[in-house]
């Protein structure tokens, strides 16, 4: 696994006097030790769920495979419901794993869609109207086992089902739940429909390692194992690396821009077909799990960080000019790929000004891209970061989720709030109730 991280973008050796001095680098590194040294132990006790899902037991592998296996005989096509950290991992698996991986390895893709980020009738109507219901299986996702998107899309399915199959509609469900006394796992103990138990300390947006993600990812053709091997090389490297680690150096650098200089957007502008995918499951991520109203002791605080997502080359005619000229408000993380295996070429061209494009690779304008935009951003003052990984694969995507979810808890480390609950949506999950009851 190759994830390379440049940092020195964000220095003032490098970037000049709006930068972060190598002095207050080094001051804070007893900050840097304290909060490696708190994760830790915390990890020790068990109480980091996700940092043991690279970890996962053989026989746990084999259940989801198996119960692939099973899912196949009947069905060759995936439909995934859920919503938040129970839907955007899954998909952001499928998505940038498929559009890299197919044409790679000519792989056999079975078909999975997503279902439940929205309650509009239109994608549902679309899906159904679609799909042959015989030969499709739901896997419903949902830790509490009583969101209220998730299930009311569950009961129109399962209505079609009851319609279509009658008594045996519970043959075409897997459901992926807390067991625990909620209204999902006990319909899947009345009627024998297969559960992948969920961890209660396990949150959604940390849950992408676990049957959450690695379920429909199976299903689809991916390797379930590399993507574990890829994040646990990753913490093997993070352990490796000590409390100078890549990803609390990633933490701390946002924790000073934040409260030094008020920078409270961070881009992840990513260049590689699929990216933005990831993109869109680190976005939830970073939102949910910093933007908190309280510190661990009480205190109001409200601190956040807003994530935003940029696509290469395309936001270069969009929002490039509000980085460029805008506020200086900002971070930006490049997102790169080093290596294609499979690339094209301009042999040449007629337009005389562009006569340089005349024998570049595809893959050589979108690096001459991404650096141009960097050295530019650099130039104007936005702090940048720049993660090159070597290919899109599931050993490099299992490392970057690792990445990115420790750099995540190390963030709310120096923040010192809790990155794994979220008050604010519980809360408005409780009024949507409450209005809907209204309107009986
Ligand atoms: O990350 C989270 O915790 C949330 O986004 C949840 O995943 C989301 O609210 C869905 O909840 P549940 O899995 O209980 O249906």
């Amino acid at each position: 696994m190759a994830i390379k991280i440049d940092f020195s973008n964000f220095y003032q050796d490098s970037i000049g006097s709006i930068g972060i001095s190598e002095s207050t680098r080094k001051t804070s590194i007893a900050d840097w030790r304290s909060i490696y040294r708190r994760i830790n132990e915390q990890r020790e006790r068990n109480q980091i769920a996700f940092m043991q899902l690279p970890y996962m037991l053989p026989h746990q592998i084999q259940d989801i495979k198996e119960t692939v296996e099973s899912t196949k005989e009947r069905c060759d096509t995936l439909v995934v419901v859920g919503i938040g950290g129970s839907l955007l991992g899954a998909e952001m698996l499928y998505s940038v794993l498929k559009k890299s991986i197919y044409h790679k390895k000519n792989q056999h893709f079975s078909r999975v869609y997503f279902l439940g980020d929205t309650t509009d009738p239109t994608p549902i109507l679309n899906l159904l109207a679609h799909i042959d219901l015989e030969h499709t299986a739901f896997n419903i996702v949902s830790k509490s086992g009583s969101t209220m998107e998730t299930i009311a899309i569950f009961e129109i399915i399962r209505d079609r089902y009851k319609k279509a199959v009658g008594t045996s509609w519970p043959n075409y469900f897997i459901f992926t739940t807390e067991t625990t006394n909620n209204y999902l796992f006990q319909t899947a103990v009345e009627h024998e429909i297969p559960v992948f138990g969920m961890r209660e300390d396990l949150g959604g947006r940390f849950s992408v390692l676990s049957p959450v993600g690695l379920f429909p990812a199976a299903f689809a053709g991916i390797d379930i194992q590399e993507l574990l091997d890829g994040a646990a090389k990753m913490d093997a490297h993070i352990t490796e690396q000590g409390s100078s680690n890549d990803a609390l150096e990633y933490a701390w650098l946002h924790y000073m821009a934040a409260t030094e200089q008020y920078r409270l957007i961070n881009v992840l502008f990513t260049y590689g077909y699929g990216l933005e995918k990831l993109g869109w499951w680190w976005r939830q991520l970073w939102a949910e799990s910093l933007g908190k109203k309280h510190t661990l002791t009480g205190q109001e605080v409200r601190v956040g960080l807003t994530p935003v997502v940029s696509i290469g080359p395309a936001d270069q005619h969009s929002q490039l000019q509000l980085y460029n000229e805008g506020p200086l408000d900002k971070t930006i993380t490049f997102l790169g790929v080093t290596s294609y295996e499979h690339d094209l070429e301009v042999e040449h061209t007629e337009d005389q000004s562009l006569s340089f494009i005349g024998g570049k690779l595809l893959s050589e304008i979108l690096a001459a891209e991404r650096e141009a935009t960097r050295m530019v951003l650099t130039e104007t003052g936005q702090l940048n970061i720049s993660i090159m990984i070597d290919v899109i694969d599931e050993v490099h995507i299992g490392g970057l989720i690792y990445f990115f979810e420790l750099v995540t808890i190390y963030l709310a480390g120096f923040f010192n709030i809790n990155p794994f609950d979220q008050p604010g949506v519980e809360s408005s999950k409780q009024r949507i109730r409450q209005l809907l009851k209204e309107h009986d």
